[in-house]
């Protein structure tokens, strides 16, 4: 298996501030990555860094046989996609609009095909019927799977995807998550931040625990049941005591 993304002594700061200190991992292609770790200790940083939301002020990024540098950042975001917490869409477009229109501008793809690319995408995440209606008009969980195959549309190699549910009202987190199970299912690498635990047993090839900006623990999802850090077991045992009611 061969890394379709390498990191290496990857160091990420806001002024003095040091985020993410000396970061190494391999992900391979088709591998589904989940990243926890308590609030502060630099997960989105980090995962924001790979395709220079952030500039990283150290370290070496390799996307898809690219290095992350100047003259090749844009290339490299043609090949994700992201996801972020807040679904980012744009309130004065359509559905439909909201997905076409960042394919034919950012990525140069022709009207017909876009609209075809886009109707695609929103078939995946079940919301085809939804094309024409404005992004107010949807539910948050909706918005939220929109902006899912707004990512899906561009068929990124690499899906990233920071805390996709979080800002979500509960009984809407699940209709998210199983379309992520789905497209988990495809051959698509991707790199989650979530702290749903039920879902990184079912998806993760692999678990990383992020603490003060480094990565303390990491192996299959089974480390969440059976933690080597202390940390970790802490951290575990307050998100349980959080989501058991
Ligand atoms: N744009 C920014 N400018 C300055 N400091 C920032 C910025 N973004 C994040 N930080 C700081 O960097 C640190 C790591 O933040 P980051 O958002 O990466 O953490 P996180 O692990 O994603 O946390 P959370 O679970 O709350 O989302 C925090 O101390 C935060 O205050
Ligand atoms: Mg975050």
């Amino acid at each position: 298996m061969s890394a379709i993304v390498s990191v290496r002594d990857l160091e990420v700061a806001y002024g003095n501030l040091e985020v993410v200190k000396g970061v190494s991992l391999d992900v391979h292609q088709g591998e589904k990555i989940v990243i926890m770790g308590p609030s502060g200790s630099g997960k989105s940083t980090f995962l924001r860094s790979l395709i220079w939301l952030v500039k990283p002020r150290r370290g070496r990024i390799v996307i898809d046989g690219v290095e992350v540098k100047h003259d090749t950042v844009r290339e490299v975001r043609k090949k994700v996609g992201f996801v972020f917490q807040s679904y980012n869409l744009f309130p004065h477009l359509k559905v439909i609009d909201n997905i076409v229109l960042p394919l034919v501008k950012v990525h140069g793809i022709p009207r017909d095909e876009a609209v075809e690319r886009a109707r695609e995408a929103l078939q995946m995440v079940g919301l085809l019927e939804k094309a024409n209606a404005y992004p107010l008009q949807l539910s948050g969980g909706q918005q939220q799977r929109v902006a899912i195959a707004r990512a899906l549309a561009i068929r990124p190699k690499i899906l990233m995807l920071d805390e996709p549910t979080s800002a979500l009202d509960p009984e809407l987190v699940d209709e998210v998550l199983r379309v992520l199970e789905e497209i988990a299912r495809g051959g698509t690498t991707m790199l989650i931040v979530t702290h749903e635990v039920d879902f990184a047993e079912d998806v993760a090839d692999r678990v990383l625990f992020f603490e003060g900006g480094k990565i303390v623990e990491e192996g299959p999802p089974e480390i969440l049941y059976n933690p080597r850090s202390e940390r970790l077991r802490q951290f575990l045992r307050r998100l349980h005591r959080r989501t058991a009611f």
